[in-house]
């Protein structure tokens, strides 16, 4: 009985191997799975019957998804990882240098070493499908292609589009890999099997073989051109990555030490920056929050209901303005029936214009196909009425951040949906139990809190009202998971998880503005911490009249430690005076960016009223300054038990604002540092202001030698 490569005999001289790991939900590369893929050459290379292998997978919308990660647990050592390495290369070798013709079907995943296998075989041809992806993503593991990609792609895709394909990981569907020439066609997925017979039939005859363009052609001919490429990357990846990530480099060095070099060579060089990596903290964290996101795909057991998410079937966004147009897009793409409602037909039409640019884009950049737009924009109904709304499993509020209307909002749904219809919230600063004071059935009601812009952010925080029942957690919760979020089950609180622990962060850096000498510092120490923006750049990209907004209802739920800093205040009361629209932090003048100066006069004005003149102030401590705060409420937030678990923060942060993935998320950084050095600095930042002072349970912590994730995980 085989485990994953199942064949029977083959039928006019080829054999047809289903890819199917019995056991798993997805096809994956272990050690089990690769040794019986080496048999099967084996019998292959020596059965002369066989003329031609093709594999196909037999599970829907997994070719093969990669290695299995579970095997990078089980490794122990540098050698370990070194042989694990080993033995895939010597498996996709063996198949690489069978003498007879092997063909790829690839419908579905198929990345890292799914897609290494794939590189082995003669002939690749993926269907155009949505689930269909290519990519070598492992540096996103902290890891490089061990298996041949950083052989392989180059010399199929030409080295200058390899390289950054190898960088940065990013995968294509079947027709940009097709316009790459990483496969030699994508066609509908019902013609795969024909396309696979005419190949072997005509000996390849029928495959288009990929033309490099001229500058492609001169880079593979020519070795300088070759170290010119990767020392642009190199400069590319210092500024993006600030140095943190070594997989990226490890690429880089293993592409530049292999010119010129065997195949042999640049596998061995492989082997050894793959048993470096690792051994690197980095790497674990990755891989950490890897699993954690794979955990995070459907809803957790404690919600203590379960909903189908292929049982959603009609749902509604009320407000087609940035959130509700983008999130209700992301239903209609997933085949639910979607209403798009806005107070007139002006904004409901603003919203769609909206809607179909998103559309337009995604299919001119081959993410999806013209048909898939049309069954997009077929499953949404544009409406200024609540009419049709009886049968909708969910309705999602995404109206303006204010109370009033929102509950005017609640009541009319309530009247408007039938019993079974959940009423979600997308709020940013109010809580679920203020938005259903005046609900009928406040058991309905839940928060859903997608993250700004929502098709391209990952996380959900499902949010749980005092009075909301499991079935509708559940429900929303399916919604997220059907639309492919990563969803975080949070207590109900101003800002719920994620917002409330950015809140401080935001409103710190504006304390700062006026203390530093030099406030373009406070992105730049944010940026090197691993930040994917500054905090003021994050202000600028929320909107000062929004964030100004939220700050002052965080303000109101959380009291004088979240008091707006004085300079946000002033601004937005300047805004309000000149309804001229608030300022921006920064101005772009001659492509560099500037303090915009109205900002630059409102923090003159307030550093003249203080009795300190701004400082001169190391990364270290504006870093302190910004980060220490969230770890302070996230410990508040845990005792609270707004967070079911310190994994759940440090997931919810890096997913929901991108903190610093290679430390692991907030949490994990927190116990690098040591809680009894946070609290230490943070009492003395205390002495100034009384904003820092550590909670309770985080001195609790401080005392008992406490860390927030056991030592070992
Ligand atoms: P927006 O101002 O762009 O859109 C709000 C829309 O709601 C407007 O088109 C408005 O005409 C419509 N509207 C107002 N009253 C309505 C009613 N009675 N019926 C139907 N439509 C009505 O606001 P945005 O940014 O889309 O935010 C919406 C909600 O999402 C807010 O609660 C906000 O706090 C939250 N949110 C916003 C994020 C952001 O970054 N913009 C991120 C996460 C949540």
């Amino acid at each position: 009985m085989s485990l994953m490569w199942h064949s029977d005999e083959p039928k006019d001289g080829v054999l047809w191997v289903t890819i199917n790991w019995t056991e798993r939900p997805v096809n994956a590369l272990s050690r089990a799975t690769l040794r019986e893929l080496s048999q099967l050459v084996t019998h292959v290379r020596t059965d002369s019957a066989i003329r031609g292998v093709v594999f196909k997978s037999g599970k829907p919308g997994s070719f093969i998804a990669g290695a299995d990660v579970t095997e990078f647990q089980k490794i122990q050592s540098p050698d370990e990882a070194r042989d694990f390495v080993e033995l895939g290369q010597q498996v996709f070798d063996d198949l690489a240098s069978l003498p007879v013709p092997t063909v790829a079907l690839i419908s579905g995943a198929c990345l890292g070493g799914g897609l290494e296998f794939a590189l082995a075989c003669r002939y690749r041809i993926a269907d155009d499908g949505r689930k269909t992806q290519l990519g070598l993503p492992e540096v996103k593991l902290g890891i490089i292609p061990g298996w041949g990609g950083t052989v392989r792609l180059p010399r199929t895709v030409g080295f200058m589009e390899a390289v950054p394909l190898l960088l940065t990981g990013r995968t294509l569907n079947g027709p940009q890999a097709a316009r790459k020439g990483l496969v030699h066609d994508s066609v509908p997925n019902e013609a795969l099997d024909h396309v696979a017979r005419e190949i072997l039939r005509t000996e390849g005859r029928t495959v288009r073989h990929h033309r490099l363009r001229v500058v492609g052609r001169l880079v593979n001919a020519l070795s300088p051109l070759k170290k010119l490429v990767l020392w642009q990357a190199t400069k590319q990846v210092l500024a993006t990555t600030h140095g943190h990530y070594p997989a990226p480099f490890e690429v880089l060095n293993v592409l530049r030490a292999g010119l010129g070099q065997s195949d042999e060579e640049q596998l061995r060089l492989v082997r050894e920056a793959n048993a470096r990596l690792g051994e690197s903290p980095v790497t674990r964290e990755l891989v950490r929050l890897f699993f954690l996101s794979e955990g995070a795909k459907k809803a957790p057991d404690s919600v203590g209901a379960q909903v189908e998410p292929d049982s959603i079937r009609q749902a509604a966004v009320i407000g087609a303005g940035a959130m509700g147009a983008g999130i209700a897009l992301l239903m209609a793409r997933r085949g639910i029936w979607t209403r798009l409602k806005d107070l007139n037909p002006e904004f409901v039409s603003r919203g769609m214009k909206t809607i179909r640019k998103l559309l337009s884009s995604d299919v001119s950049r081959r993410r999806i196909t013209a048909l898939e737009r049309t069954q997009a924009l077929d499953h949404l109904s544009p409406a200024t009425d609540y009419r049709g709304l009886k049968n909708a499993d969910l309705v999602l509020e995404a109206v303006v951040e204010e109370l009033d209307v929102k509950h005017k909002v609640f009541d009319e749904l309530a009247a408007a949906t039938g019993p079974q219809c959940v009423l979600a919230t997308n709020t940013s600063s109010l809580t679920v139990a203020d938005v259903a004071r005046t609900v009928a059935h406040p058991e309905r009601v839940v928060g859903l809190h997608f993250f700004n812009p929502p098709d391209k952010m990952p996380l959900v925080e499902v949010v749980r009202g005092p009075q909301s029942n499991a079935e509708s957690v559940a429900k929303a919760a399916a919604v997220a998971s059907r639309i492919g979020k990563t969803i975080v089950l949070v207590g109900d609180c101003a800002g719920f998880l994620v917002n409330r622990l950015l809140a401080p962060y935001m409103n710190e850096a504006g304390h700062l503005v006026t203390e530093v000498e030099d406030p373009l510092q406070i992105d730049r120490a944010a940026l090197e911490f691993g930040m994917p923006m500054g905090p003021l750049e994050l202000i600028d990209l929320v909107g000062l009249g929004v964030s100004s907004h939220v700050s002052e209802n965080m303000q109101k739920a959380y009291g004088e430690r979240m008091e707006p800093a004085p300079v946000w205040k002033s601004l937005r009361d300047s805004y309000d005076a000149s309804k001229s629209g608030p300022p921006k932090v920064f101005i772009k003048k001659w492509f560099r960016r500037r303090l915009n100066p109205a900002v630059r006069k409102a923090i003159a004005d307030l550093a003249r009223q203080s009795p300190t003149p701004p400082q001169a102030m190391s990364h270290e401590a504006i870093v302190q300054r910004l980060v220490y705060p969230i770890i302070n409420e996230a410990a508040r937030c845990l005792d609270e038990k707004v967070a079911a678990s310190p994994d759940d923060v440090d997931l919810a942060m890096v997913f929901g604002t991108g903190f610093a993935p290679f430390r692991g998320g907030p949490l994990r950084y927190a116990d690098t540092v040591g809680i009894p050095k946070i609290v230490e600095t943070l009492d003395r930042f205390a002495a100034q202001n009384a904003r820092f002072t550590p909670c309770e349970a985080l001195r609790r912590m401080a005392t008992a030698g406490d860390r927030f994730h056991r030592a070992e995980s």
